[in-house]
C-alpha cells in the first residue's frame, strides 16, 4: 500500500506535458484528476500517517545514562555481537541469571543480520520499549545501520551511483550513507529489512543511539563506561556541548563509531576499518592506509603508554586542549565496551573490552557483567560465555 502511493507521486512527476499540449481539455481533465488524487493522498496521509511515509526518525548519536536514575539496577550486562542468534542470547542470559528488574542489558551492536532469528532479537528490543523497560539498551552496529539504510532504499538493486541512496540522519551527522554502499549493502540486508518490517525498525531507530556513556550519577563522571559498536578514541564525547564542526575529536563520525578498527597513530582524525589491501585484487576504500602508521585504536588506551600516546597526538591536534595529567585522567577513568572486531576475538584490557568472539562463525557469545564495589570504589567485571552452534 505504502509503496503504491509513493509510486503514484513519482509517476505524476515524470509525465511529459508536451504530449498534451494540443489537447487542452485533456490537460484540464488530467490536472483535475491529479488534484483530486493529490488531495486524496494528502487525506489518507493524515489519517494513516505511518503507512505512507517511508522515512526514519533522526537518530541520537550519543546518550548519557546516569545510574542514580535507575535505583533498582545493580548489574550492567554488556552483550557482544548477537547477529540474530536469539537462542544463544537467551542461553547467555540464563548463564548470567538475568533478571529484567535489577539488570540493565546493553547490546553492543550488530544484533541483526547473519543468524537465523534477527526478528526475535528485534522483538525482544521493541517489546521492552513498548513495556517502557529502559533497562534494555542497544547501540547500532554497522550491520544494523545497513538494514535501516536498505529499508529506505527499496529500489537499491537498480541504483548505479552511491548518491542515489536515501541517507540516514543522525543528530551529529546528516545525510549519512555507509561507505561503498553499492557493494556493501546487499540484497540480503533489504530482504531482512522487509521481513522485519517498517514499523518495528522505525521503533528501533527512534530509540537508538550509537554510543552510550554510563556514569554513576549526575555528579560523578568518574569510572565512566562507554558502550559503542566499533570503537572510541580517548577524548571522544568528553565535551558534548561542542558540535561536530568545532572538534571532530570530541564528536566522532558515525563511521568511526561503527566501523573503525585502526587509527593513524599521529593523526586520530583518520580511522579505518581495515588495513590497506596487500592483495591488489581486493578493492578497498582504505587502500592508501598502507602508507600510514596504523594501530588498532584500543592500544591508545594503554595506561602504561599514556605519555607516548599523548605526545604522538599532541603534535597534530591543535584543538586538543588537555595537558598530560588531564589526558591520563581521561584514560584512567574510562572503560570502553565494544564488539565488531571478531578477527581479534575476545579482547579484554584494562580500559577496553572487546566482546565480539565470533558467535556466527561458531565461536562464543560473550557477556560482561559490571557490579559496583563501594568498598573499593570501583567496578568488578565478570565474563560469561556460551558456545554458539556453527550452521
Ligand atoms: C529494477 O529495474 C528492473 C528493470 O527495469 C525492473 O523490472 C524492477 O522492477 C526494478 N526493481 C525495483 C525494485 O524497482
Ligand atoms: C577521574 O576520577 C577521579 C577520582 O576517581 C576524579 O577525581 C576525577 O575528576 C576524574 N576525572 C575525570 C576527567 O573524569
Ligand atoms: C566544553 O566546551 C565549551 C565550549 O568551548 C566550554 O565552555 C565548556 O567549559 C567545556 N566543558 C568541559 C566540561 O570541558
Ligand atoms: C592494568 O591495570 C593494572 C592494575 O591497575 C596495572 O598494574 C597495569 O599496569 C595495567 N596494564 C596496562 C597495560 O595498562
Ligand atoms: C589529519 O588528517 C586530516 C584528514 O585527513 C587532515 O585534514 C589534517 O590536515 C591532518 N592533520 C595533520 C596535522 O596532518
Amino acid at each position: 500500500m505504502q509503496f503504491e502511493s509513493i509510486k503514484l507521486l513519482d509517476e505524476t512527476n515524470s509525465h511529459r506535458p508536451g504530449f498534451y499540449v494540443r489537447f487542452k481539455n485533456v490537460i484540464v481533465g488530467f490536472i483535475t484528476l491529479l488534484a483530486t488524487l493529490t488531495i486524496f493522498i494528502k487525506i489518507s496521509q493524515q489519517h494513516n500517517s505511518n503507512t505512507i511515509i517511508m522515512e526514519l526518525p533522526v537518530i541520537n548519536t550519543f546518550e548519557t545514562i546516569k545510574l542514580d536514575e535507575y535505583p533498582n539496577v545493580n548489574r550492567l550486562l554488556f552483550i557482544g555481537d548477537v547477529h540474530g542468534e536469539y537462542d544463544t542470547m537467551t542461553s547467555l542470559f540464563e548463564e548470567m541469571n538475568y533478571d529484567s528488574d535489577t539488570d540493565m542489558v546493553i547490546l553492543v551492536g550488530d544484533f541483526l543480520t547473519k543468524g537465523p532469528d534477527s526478528l526475535k532479537v528485534l522483538d525482544f528490543l521493541v517489546d521492552s520499549i513498548h513495556k517502557g523497560n529502559r533497562n534494555v539498551r542497544y547501540v547500532l552496529g554497522n550491520n544494523d545501520i545497513k538494514v535501516l539504510v536498505a529499508l529506505i532504499n527499496q529500489d537499491m538493486e537498480n541504483y548505479s551511483k552511491e548518491s542515489e541512496f536515501n541517507p540516514l540522519n543522525f543528530n551529529t551527522e546528516f545525510n549519512y550513507v555507509p561507505k561503498d554502499p553499492l557493494k556493501k549493502i546487499k540484497q540480503s540486508h533489504l530482504k531482512l529489512a522487509n521481513e522485519l518490517g517498517f514499523k518495528k525498525l522505525y521503533e528501533l531507530a527512534k530509540h537508538s543511539t550509537v554510543a552510550f556513556k554510563i556514569q554513576r550519577s549526575n555528579n560523578d563522571a568518574s569510572h565512566a563506561l562507554f558502550a559503542v559498536h566499533a570503537g572510541l578514541l580517548p577524548g571522544n564525547f568528553i565535551n558534548t556541548t561542542l558540535n561536530a564542526n568545532d572538534n571532530e575529536l570530541f564528536i566522532p563520525s558515525i563511521d568511526t563509531l561503527t566501523e573503525m578498527k585502526f587509527v593513524e597513530q599521529d593523526n586520530w582524525s583518520n580511522t579505518y576499518k581495515q588495513l590497506g589491501m596487500k592483495d591488489k585484487k581486493k578493492k578497498s576504500n582504505d587502500i592508501d592506509a598502507t602508507k600510514k602508521s596504523l594501530i588498532k585504536w584500543y592500544k591508545l588506551w594503554d595506561e602504561t603508554k599514556v605519555e607516548q600516546t599523548f605526545n604522538d597526538n599532541k603534535k597534530i591536534q591543535k584543538n586538543f586542549d588537555y595537558d598530560l595529567l588531564e589526558f591520563s585522567e581521561i584514560i584512567n577513568n574510562i572503560t570502553v565496551v565494544y564488539g565488531h572486531d571478531a578477527s581479534s576475538g575476545l579482547n579484554i584490557h584494562n580500559h577496553t573490552k572487546g566482546l565480539d568472539s565470533g558467535c556466527t562463525k561458531g565461536g562464543q557469545l560473550s557477556g560482561l557483567e559490571f557490579v559496583w564495589d563501594p568498598t573499593n570504589n570501583k567496578y568488578i567485571d565478570t565474563l560469561y560465555q556460551v558456545d554458539c552452534i556453527k550452521k
